[in-house]
């Protein structure tokens, strides 16, 4: 049996008016009497994807694959690679991964956000260090891929690279059930905000990595611009902040800026009886 408004919770009555918007008849006198119901966030909704670019040969795909071993050539050889491994390789860094890998488990790491590898090199170097990161460091596992831009050629030649690229688009809603590395370089803040809502429970934060734009950053651009409008649509990621320890990406070099600046690895730690509840 569907649940009536008055049946339903708090957070489900609360995810309904995020999702739903209920459109009443404009005139008293209509026949129908029931309001029709329309979803008012088409784009939220975790539907089934294809790419729409659909041109491909095999002489565009050997051409990208080819762009992506020069990148990942020059990232693996390059002072910022040795940095990130450096960091990763702390012992304060360390400490955090070893708490969130488990030794029976591969970490899964999923990519949201990468753009377009065809197009700019700053996608090509983030997910050569994606695929980098899974070459060295024998904890990482498998690689999922979702950007709603990726073309049938980017497809095909991300799954040659070893990602699964994803045929839904889960609009940064993955549930951490298990630990998961979330890379997602440069993204929107509304998709850090759909994971951190999506994994508002102690247990499941405590199972995310991230790596993506520093959150730190945002609660600095959040205290000189005060917007609370802003505030409103970033609310969990500034609440996770005092449970967050971050490290931030050094870009060592001018051709590592673009594609990494203001990024940071973010790792939660949050107790059993935290406080969780938002007061905006
Ligand atoms: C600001 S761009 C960053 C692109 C690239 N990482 C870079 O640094 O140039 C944000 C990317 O997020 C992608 N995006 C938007 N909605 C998404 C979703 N639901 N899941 C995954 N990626 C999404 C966009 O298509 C876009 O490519």
């Amino acid at each position: 049996m569907a649940a009536s408004a008055e049946t339903l919770n708090c957070e489900q009555r609360k995810i309904m008016e995020d999702e739903w918007t209920i459109v009443l008849p404009r005139r008293s006198n209509q026949k129908r009497k029931f309001p029709k119901i329309k979803c008012a966030k088409q784009q939220e909704l975790q539907t089934h994807w294809a790419p729409t670019d659909l041109e491909t040969s095999p002489e565009k795909e050997l051409q990208l694959m080819q762009k992506m071993q020069i990148s990942i050539e020059k990232l693996e050889k390059s002072p910022f690679f040795r940095a990130f491994l450096d960091q990763i390789h702390t012992p304060e860094a360390s400490e955090c991964f070893r708490k969130i890998t488990q030794p029976e488990h591969k970490l899964k790491m999923v990519i949201y956000g990468i753009g377009s590898i065809e197009s700019f090199e700053s996608p090509r170097l983030q997910l050569s260090l994606a695929i980098l990161m899974k070459r060295k460091l024998n904890w990482i596992g498998d690689m999922e891929v979702f950007d709603p831009i990726i073309s049938l050629t980017e497809s095909k030649v991300l799954e040659e690279l070893g990602c699964r690229v994803l045929s839904v688009n889960e609009q940064g809603k993955r549930q951490a059930v298990n630990p998961i590395l979330f890379f997602m370089p440069h993204c929107e803040a509304e998709l850090y905000e759909n994971l951190l809502k999506t994994n508002w429970r102690y247990n499941m934060l405590n199972q995310i990595v991230l790596l993506g734009n520093s959150f730190e950053k945002y609660e600095q651009h959040r205290s000189v611009f005060q917007n609370s409008a802003l505030d409103d649509s970033r609310k969990h990621l500034l609440a996770v902040r005092s449970f967050t320890k971050e490290f931030e990406i050094r870009t060592v070099s001018d051709d590592y800026f673009r594609a990494f600046h203001g990024s940071s690895w973010h790792f939660f730690s949050v107790d059993s009886n935290a406080n969780l509840q938002l007061t905006c």
